[in-house]
């Protein structure tokens, strides 16, 4: 099979790419590299032994996603391309609507020119909005505190309405809890351009020496602990369910939403603590105010997703901390 990835060179886009050839379907990477690097096709090729093709392009631009589908058979797309910092989305929303609508309808009209009918779509637990008890499970009112939470809510509306009136489409909607992580090699990781916004990558660079301590963003929630709980799974996890959900996508039409979490959840607090003791390392902290629109815990029922797609998160919290600190030192190694 031949798979359209777009955002394909991002951290869970580029995971998923390796899975998909290592499994021996043929991948097209489809990615603007607005927010990932240009060497990540090649180290997804070190890892694979096998080349993905790749387009350098925005998938809102029509012409240029034409060709695509124009040059070869296409059997299915994996969407992950979309701007996905929670905050920044508070400060630009127009630019996240336009962004993340935009590529998701071109996509969708390209798609139907060329009869592709498969499409698993990188969505978010976010979409499950502040008012759901945990843990969550799927058919839960959707509802978002962020733009870039809304534009999740949007599309999984736009490919539920799409599939109403197009009976062949599958669309597999993948709501991802909280990947950290990377690839074993060492090669592959979550490395945001600037300070990151999220815990374990802004974790690894104060464990480097590159940022001076951590500041957790609340100690006084209503948990365990006082700080906020979440369900972390390994990214080498969320690749696999994204095949699982290919598979589905197979035997399968309609819209679907799944939970991809591991249904467990773990402090900041623990999370840090299981880093330094996993690692040999120091993450300096201090306990500052809570950080506007976090909620105290939120985890996945996975059921459905075992039951349905086949799939279950394998590998622990110390897998996750010890891989993402073999990714930074890889990287620090390399420069
Ligand atoms: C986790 C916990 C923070 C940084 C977000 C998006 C979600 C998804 C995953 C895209 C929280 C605390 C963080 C720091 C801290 N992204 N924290 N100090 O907010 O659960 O989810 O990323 O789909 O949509 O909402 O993840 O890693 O930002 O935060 O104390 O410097 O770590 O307060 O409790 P979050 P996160």
């Amino acid at each position: 099979m031949t798979i359209l990835v777009t955002g394909g060179a991002g951290y869970i886009g580029s995971h998923t790419c390796v899975e998909l050839l290592q499994k021996g379907c043929e991948v097209v990477i489809a990615d603007n590299f607005s927010n990932s690097s240009r060497d990540v096709p090649a180290r997804i090729a070190r890892i694979a032994g096998k080349q993905p093709q790749v387009c350098e392009l925005d998938v809102a631009d029509c012409q240029a996603l034409e060709q695509i589908f124009a040059a070869q058979h296409i059997d299915a797309v994996i969407h992950f391309a979309g701007l996905k910092a929670v905050g920044e989305s508070c400060q630009i929303p127009l630019r996240y609507y336009r962004n993340n609508l935009d590529t998701t309808l071109t996509l969708l009209e390209t798609m139907e020119r060329h009869g592709c009918a498969k499409l698993v779509f990188s969505s978010s637990a976010t979409v499950y909005g502040p008012k759901n008890e945990i843990p969550y499970v799927e058919g839960m009112d959707t509802s978002a505190t962020s733009p870039y939470g809304w534009t999740k809510v949007m599309i999984e509306q736009i490919l539920r309405d799409y599939c109403a009136v197009n009976p062949d489409f599958s669309a597999v909607l993948l709501r991802y809890f909280n990947p950290i992580g990377a690839h074993e090699s060492g090669l592959l990781g979550d490395d945001p351009n600037g300070i990151p916004n999220n815990l374990m990558p802004y974790i690894v660079r104060v464990a480097a020496g590159r940022l001076p301590n951590l500041t957790v963003f609340g100690g006084d929630y209503p948990t365990r602990d006082g700080t906020c709980l979440r369900d972390y799974l390994h990214v080498v996890d969320l690749a696999k369910g994204h095949l699982c959900a290919l598979d589905y996508a197979q035997t399968h039409t309609g819209a679907e939403a799944f939970n991809l979490g591991t249904g467990d959840s773990v402090s900041v607090l623990e999370l840090v603590r299981s880093f330094q003791r996993v690692n040999g390392v120091s993450v300096p902290y201090v306990i500052g105010g809570r950080r506007d629109g976090d909620l105290a815990e939120f985890y996945a029922n996975p059921a459905r997703a075992r039951d349905e797609l086949h799939w279950t998160a394998e590998k622990s919290v110390d897998d996750m901390c010890r891989d993402a600190w073999h990714f930074i030192q890889t990287r620090l190694s390399e420069a």
